[in-house]
């Protein structure tokens, strides 16, 4: 199962659920690979290692399956990282600014070459994950912010998407966009994908001003969507697991959140 964590809105919580997920699915037994589609390297440097100096990243990885299909094979190979907290990775530095552009000139020559009409930009991700889709139970996706043919690729060769949400003022007005983007993808290029859920994160009980975006996020959007059972709690030891390489439950498995992300995973475990 290929599960992305999008929303073009910042700073909303995508790369720690990602990890923290994976973590949780880990942790239930599963084979996870985390892929890290984001220029900024924060998955990468969350999980201990330095953006910079990976030199086998997924902007490899797009850039064979674009030029070189046939030496694919040996390029997975050579990307997929073991992290310590036991989960493999596809790590991202800023080249992989440089694949997304490579990506739009292929977008804008692919209407014009009609020969091309098979090698479409918006499905080289597909082409990337497909040899590992059965090596694993789970391959989480984060998304960027910036380059949006990039999150296209990641929800074109995804089943779910899992759409996370500041519980805070103006957060949710980020949904539309998102809902925008997979309502095209399924259109044009992948029928499969479907939305998981909406998620709250970085949630605090006592305040009003939770409470009342989790409950019109539940008016707004309830009827049509998931909304996971249980936000996210804020935690100031979730803010601080990227500087130790950490996930929540080897940092601090007693805390809130690791409760939490225990039950979003429990929620994925039970989707078909
Ligand atoms: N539950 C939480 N409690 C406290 N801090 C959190 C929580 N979740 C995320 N954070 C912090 O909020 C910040 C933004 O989170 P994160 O990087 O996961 O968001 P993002 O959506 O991936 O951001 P970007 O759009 O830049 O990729 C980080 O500093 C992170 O440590
Ligand atoms: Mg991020």
């Amino acid at each position: 199962m290929v599960i992305s964590l999008t929303n073009q809105k910042g700073g909303v919580g995508k790369t720690t659920t990602a990890l923290n997920l994976g973590a949780a699915l880990h942790a239930a037994g599963k084979k996870v690979l985390l892929i890290d589609n984001d220029p900024q390297g924060n998955l990468t440097a969350a999980l201990g290692f330095t953006p910079a100096e990976q030199k086998r990243t997924l902007a490899n990885l797009v850039l064979a399956a674009i030029d070189y299909p046939e030496d694919l094979p040996v390029h997975l190979q050579r990307a997929v990282l073991l992290t310590e907290c036991g989960m493999d990775l596809i790590a991202a530095n800023k080249r992989l600014a440089d694949a997304a552009a490579r990506l739009q000139v292929m977008q804008l020559s692919q209407y014009n070459a009609a020969g091309e009409a098979n090698r479409s930009s918006e499905e080289v991700m597909n082409t990337v994950l497909e040899p590992l889709k059965g090596q694993y139970d789970y391959i989480i996706i984060d998304c960027g912010l910036k380059h949006e043919l990039l999150t296209v690729n990641a929800l074109s060769a995804s089943d779910y998407c899992i759409i996370p949400v500041q519980s805070h003022f103006l957060a949710s007005e980020g949904i539309p966009d998102v809902l925008e983007m997979v309502r095209a993808v399924q259109q044009k290029f992948n029928s499969r994908l479907q939305i998981a859920g909406i998620l709250l994160t970085m949630y605090q009980s006592r305040p009003q001003l939770c409470r009342s975006v989790r409950e019109s996020v539940g008016a707004v959007y309830g009827d049509d969507f998931h909304v996971f059972e249980r936000p996210i709690e804020y935690s100031i030891k979730v803010a601080e697991c990227p500087a130790a390489g950490k996930s929540i439950f080897d940092y601090a498995p007693s805390n809130a959140a690791a409760d939490s992300y225990r039950s979003l995973a429990q929620e994925v475990l039970r989707l078909a």
